[in-house]
């Protein structure tokens, strides 16, 4: 589908267009990135799902603090059939100037948290019990940033103190503190929907007044790795919600993680669909 508006930045999975200076539209594609490349085929509806989803959570959780959305419809601001075809993959949005850290928030222990714990004890330089193996509880959710990494490179876990050193110690404070009660507030809800959030990633803006913004995707199966209550183990890593079927294949495929990656077959593609639509099912119904 054609937009009629200027495109402004085109990002793994979003594109971003320019309404004006204050608002933007945000359209979810259907791309998939696995291992942080984007795959050649599409994954129908993807986009539609997790802006669904993404829509639930931003509402849900509107109590906590103000989140981008600018109150316009797709309709406000496209013609009638551009905005028809898009309108279940596209919001309208304030333009935020972003913080430059990944707010990561985590309950359970796996990927790169376990990794650190494992080397170190410790994850972001937040020291954890001992004993802990993978997909444990950890005793209280944690907020563990990360640096924004440049294109192309992967992030890096930083500790709170670099944290507060990047975007300053009043800002640091503000944004562990929504990420945690957003989490917190998420993840118990999920849970009794059969969910468990493992972890999630949350990004924030500052608007014009400097107020503390929810922007981008919220708990997404993209932005969260989402388990399932029923095949939860301690000490095993719980299948994925989302890319688990891609990635599996993936991995079988000998393929070296470089781009192109190879085809994915469609049946793996419908069943990736299935989960995306799985999660969106589960969290709303
Ligand atoms: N309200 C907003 N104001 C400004 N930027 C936003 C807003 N909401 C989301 N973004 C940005 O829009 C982009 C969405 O695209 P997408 O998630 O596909 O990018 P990405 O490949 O993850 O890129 P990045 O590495 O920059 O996150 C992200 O860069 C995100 O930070
Ligand atoms: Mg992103």
């Amino acid at each position: 589908m054609q937009i009629s508006l200027k495109k402004i930045y085109s990002g793994k999975v979003r594109d971003l267009y320019e309404i004006d200076d204050k608002r933007m539209l945000m359209v979810a594609t259907d791309r998939l990135s696995a291992f942080d490349v984007i795959l050649d085929d599409p994954i129908p509806r993807k986009g539609e799902i997790l802006t669904q989803i993404s829509n639930f959570w931003f509402n849900k959780l509107s109590h906590i603090m103000p989140n981008h959305f600018t109150g316009d419809s797709v309709f406000d601001v496209l013609p009638k059939e551009e905005a028809e075809a898009i309108q279940h993959r596209a919001v309208v949005c304030k333009r935020l100037t972003p913080v430059k850290i990944e707010s990561i928030v985590r309950g359970y222990l796996t990927g790169s948290g376990l990794k650190d714990y494992k080397q170190t004890g410790t994850i972001c330089g937040l020291a954890l019990p001992e004993g802990l193996v993978e997909a444990s509880k950890l005793p209280q959710p944690i907020f563990t940033p990360s640096s924004k990494a440049e294109v192309g490179d992967h992030d890096i876990n930083i500790s709170y103190e670099e944290c507060e050193r990047q975007i300053g110690a009043e800002l640091a404070e503000q944004v562990k503190k929504a990420a945690l009660a957003l989490y917190t507030e998420a993840a118990e809800y999920a849970l009794t929907k059969g969910i468990i959030i493992c972890d999630t990633k949350f990004e924030f803006g500052l608007d014009e007044d400097g107020a503390l913004t929810l922007m981008d995707e919220v708990l997404t199966p993209d932005s969260s790795r989402f388990w399932s209550v029923d095949t939860y183990q301690e000490g095993t890593n719980p299948p994925s919600f989302d890319k688990q079927f891609v990635r599996d294949w993936l991995e079988n495929s000998g393929w070296n993680k470089q781009a192109p990656a190879p085809k994915v077959p469609a049946d793996v593609i419908e069943k990736t669909v299935a989960k995306y639509q799985e999660a969106l099912d589960l969290l709303t119904k």
